[in-house]
């Protein structure tokens, strides 16, 4: 199924009403577009919000703190990954949202995976964000993947914050055990009642997306929701490049594998920033997007704030973009 950007085609639309009414009727050539600003009566497209930063940091403070207080780390069979649900979770309900806990398990122990809906909308066009909410048991797993896990979360707040009242459904979830092979994703995906997937219009993926040396990666996946970002990214003049060594590695594969389309963010992970790499994007060739991959320093300041800003109203940009 293809995703369509309503906002882009209401504007294009607008365009050209406006230039209907103000050149010759039997003109079939579209005016050019002018840069003047839009009429009062314009049809408004539902614009995405900006995602405070702010409030993304404040919820990595608290995955860390969760991580301070059980050993240091929010491991998939953890006491600090269920307390890492456990605080979404919270926050998720009273901001009025449907959440659901899966549990399933790997490796000896139980996950879960966190699911929320956001009443309304139409459930046979589903579109859904998420990322994974476990750490590798030797850090606290703040990039990876606090970031994805505290910018799809803050995306949903703001999602009921306005009140936002979509066309397609809107679900987010939070994946345990990505880190020990893409257990919890593949679970809910093999989960799903016959025929499901196809009622999911895409799945936007997001691990690692403020890395402390950042480059800006888009999933080169679905060509609607590459272009989706990479409009956001066009926007703000920043040049990304498709992530090519992301496939298979994190939890939009079982779904891709299920026929859905899927796409997302990855700011680099252990690859080392090449110098035309360090000249679009700043930061120091030669070293890696990540130092602190999978290790013990992947902590509270493992993130470069910048990457997590812009991620994350990328996030809410596709979110909205996909869904209205
Ligand atoms: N998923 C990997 C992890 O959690 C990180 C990773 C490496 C990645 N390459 C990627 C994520 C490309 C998304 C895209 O350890
Ligand atoms: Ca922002
Ligand atoms: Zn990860």
């Amino acid at each position: 199924m293809k995703l369509s950007v309503p906002g882009r085609t209401a504007a294009a639309v607008a365009v050209a009403v406006a230039g209907l009414l103000t050149t010759s009727a039997i003109s079939t050539a579209a005016p050019a577009p002018k840069a003047d600003a839009p009429k009062a009566d314009a049809p408004k497209a539902a614009a995405a919000p900006d995602i405070s930063v702010a409030n993304v940091k404040a919820h990595l403070a608290d995955l860390q703190s969760v991580a301070d207080a059980n050993g240091g780390n929010r491991a998939h069979g953890s006491a600090g990954y269920k307390a890492s649900v456990d605080h979404l979770k919270k926050k998720l309900d009273e901001a009025g949202f449907t959440t659901s806990v899966q549990e399933f398990t790997a490796g000896g122990d139980t996950g879960y995976n966190l699911i929320a809906d956001w009443p309304g909308g139409d459930e046979s066009k589903t579109v859904m964000a998420g990322a994974h909410l476990d750490s590798v048991s030797d850090g606290p797993g703040i990039n990876d993947n606090g970031s994805g896990s505290a910018a799809v979360l803050e995306t949903a707040l703001t999602v009921a914050r306005e009140q936002y009242k979509p066309t397609k459904h809107l679900r987010f979830a939070w994946w345990g055990a990505e880190e020990i092979g893409l257990v919890g994703s593949s679970h809910y995906v093999d989960s799903l009642p016959g025929g499901d997937s196809s009622k999911i219009s895409g799945y936007l993926n997001f691990d690692m997306i403020s890395s402390p040396n950042a480059g800006y990666f888009v999933y080169d996946d679905d060509p609607t929701i590459e272009k989706t970002f990479k409009d956001y990214y066009a926007g703000l003049n920043i040049a990304t490049e498709p992530d090519d060594e992301g496939d298979g590695r994190s939890d939009h594969a079982p779904f891709q594998q299920a026929g859905v389309p899927v796409g997302g963010l990855f700011t680099g992970a252990e690859t080392t920033k090449s110098a035309a790499q360090a000249q679009k994007w700043g930061g120091t060739a030669g070293e890696p997007f990540d130092k602190c991959y999978h290790s013990s320093c992947d902590g509270a300041s493992n993130i470069d704030e910048t990457a997590l800003d812009r991620n994350s109203d990328a996030v809410a940009y596709a979110v909205w973009g996909l869904s209205s």
